[in-house]
């Protein structure tokens, strides 16, 4: 069999070949843009490119390289947009009547309050790091000495931490049991031969690590009674006890907030990887790219379409200043272009007013401790409950150092706008109050906190856009296609939304557009 015909036999998707390691990925400098008639290249063509995330300097990044002269305006004082690491000096004021924050974390301590985590799947986010020179360290998503925490429920394993190990473990081990069992009684698809019963269950022995009467009577896989660890001479350590099936049926673990994504979700699963020093370190290498053409604290007023391309008005030091240009790369998320004076169509404009955008908070709280790696063995990874919190992060960096900063909450929905909604002082006294209910060190540990909402962020307005079906189809098309000669680029744009591999592939996708079209241009 070729190589083509099992790849037709087995209709294998691009992604999978990725990672069979069948394909290699194009590296993030190969583009391969068609040729573009007499004209080769970008020369004298002027770009105005709005917001200075990572869409927007990856636009500017690769524009340039085809000599175009790009410019980006950008709001804030700073690039990366919804990549944005919060260390010690760090000043946010939120809309909607938010009191001013700066963050007194000590030197060197710091959490993702965006962007915090690159699954081993995004290439092109992968190559950008490695074209720009950014570091990469891993970071530990699914660590399963990290708890469940499952508040006000009725069954005796509510209401108490539980090590996420002893409940897959035992999840594992009783439905492998029940399986197995029902194997024995050959209740199941008849197609099963008497040998492929015995190898399933030699499976489901090995998956619930059941004993040889095919029971789950507990497993070493949970660890061992706190104390009675294996030791030298005469410790074999002794075995924690099984939960009961019942029990652990009626521990209210069974709701969403509580699945096992970090083994099951495609975007979550070992290996996840994260910049050394903080995420923004990918939107410093860009910004290193592209001196002196992003122009930092410059709002844009207007987006206007002229007859040979684009007018921006802007506003810079208290002035307003217009630029013109042939393209613009509009990478605004729909939350602001929405409040945009502009000439975009009807249909752009309907889009940045009905697609909706998650509404999401972090807050980041430092001890003076890391007591869940001394007294709890946590070193990474996520505790996942039900209360507003939701879930808390413990770093993957700064391993063992004398104190730490973990995210004491990271929220959606619902849980993150009453949270967002709560003043700073109050998001830190609910952060730990909730948060001691599983780490009691808490209150004795704390030193200070920052806290955001990105609902409430300015200049953002949203974390990521959050499409359904419907809004998918009825939506989604229009910011795919240039309005005029203005183009779309961010995660919204994308079906990899809320990921920094969306903003890499979209703006990339505009560039692909823009020179194919001056091509087309340039040929009559
Ligand atoms: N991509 C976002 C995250 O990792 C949603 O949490």
């Amino acid at each position: 069999m070729t190589r083509r015909d099992f790849i037709n036999a087995t209709s294998a998707s691009y992604a999978s070949l990725l990672a069979w390691g069948m394909l290699h990925p194009a590296p993030a400098s190969a583009f391969n843009l068609p040729a573009n008639g007499q004209r080769t290249d970008g020369k004298g063509r002027k770009v105005i490119i709005l917001g200075a995330g990572l869409a927007g300097m990856t636009a500017a990044y690769e524009l340039g390289k085809l000599g175009y002269e790009c410019t980006i305006l950008e709001a804030r004082s700073r690039s990366g947009g919804r990549v944005w690491t919060i260390r010690g000096g760090t000043k946010e004021t939120e809309i909607g009547g938010g009191s001013p924050q700066t963050c007194s974390f000590d030197n060197g301590h710091y959490f993702n309050g965006g962007a915090a985590r690159i699954p081993h799947h995004h290439q092109l986010t992968l190559q950008y790091c490695k074209e720009l020179n950014v570091p990469l360290q891993i970071f530990n998503g699914a660590n399963e000495s990290a708890y469940l925490y499952n508040d006000g429920g009725t069954g005796d394993l509510a209401n108490r931490r539980m090590r996420i190990s002893d409940y897959h473990n035992d999840m594992r081990g009783y439905t492998a049991e029940l399986l197995s069992k029902a194997l024995d009684q050959s209740t199941l698809d008849q197609q099963l031969t008497k040998e492929d019963v015995e190898k399933l269950i030699d499976f489901l022995k090995n998956e619930g690590d059941l004993n040889t009467a095919h029971l789950y009577k507990g497993t070493n896989r949970r660890g061992y009674k706190i104390k009675n660890d294996p030791g030298a001479g005469n410790l074999p350590g002794t075995l924690t006890d099984p939960y009961g099936l019942t029990d652990l049926l009626r521990s209210g673990f069974m709701q969403p907030v509580f699945y096992n994504v970090g083994d099951y979700a495609y975007e979550q699963q070992a290996t996840l990887l994260q910049p050394i020093g903080g995420m923004d370190a990918i939107p410093k290498a860009f910004e290193k790219k592209l001196t002196g053409k992003i122009v930092f604290n410059a709002p844009v007023k207007e987006l206007r379409k002229t007859e040979n391309g684009v007018r921006v008005i802007y506003q810079k030091d208290g002035k307003t200043v217009e630029i013109t240009g042939e393209f613009c790369v509009c990478t605004l998320p729909l939350p602001m272009l929405k409040n945009l004076e502009s000439d975009l169509s009807g249909t752009v404009k309907r889009a940045a007013d009905f697609i909706p955008y998650m509404k999401t908070g972090k807050i980041g709280l430092q001890f003076k401790r890391r007591f869940w790696e001394e007294d709890d063995g946590i070193y990474g990874g996520i505790t996942r409950t039900n209360m507003d919190i939701n879930q808390i992060w413990y770093p993957s960096f700064g391993l063992q150092e004398a104190k730490g900063v973990l995210i004491g909450y990271y929220n959606f929905y619902s849980r993150a706008e009453a949270v967002g909604a709560l003043s700073i002082t109050e998001r830190e006294k609910m952060a730990l109050a909730l948060g001691a209910k599983i780490h009691p060190q808490y209150p004795n540990e704390f030193e200070n906190s920052f806290s955001l909402a990105w609902h409430r962020t300015p200049y953002s307005e949203g974390g990521w856009a959050n499409y359904d079906d419907a809004t998918r189809k009825k939506y989604y098309p229009a910011l795919l296609e240039p309005d005029g000669n203005i183009y779309f680029a961010g995660e919204h744009t994308t079906y990899l939304t809320a990921w920094m591999a969306g903003a890499f592939t979209s703006a990339r996708r505009a560039v692909e557009a823009i020179h194919a079209r001056v091509g087309e241009y340039t040929k009559k």
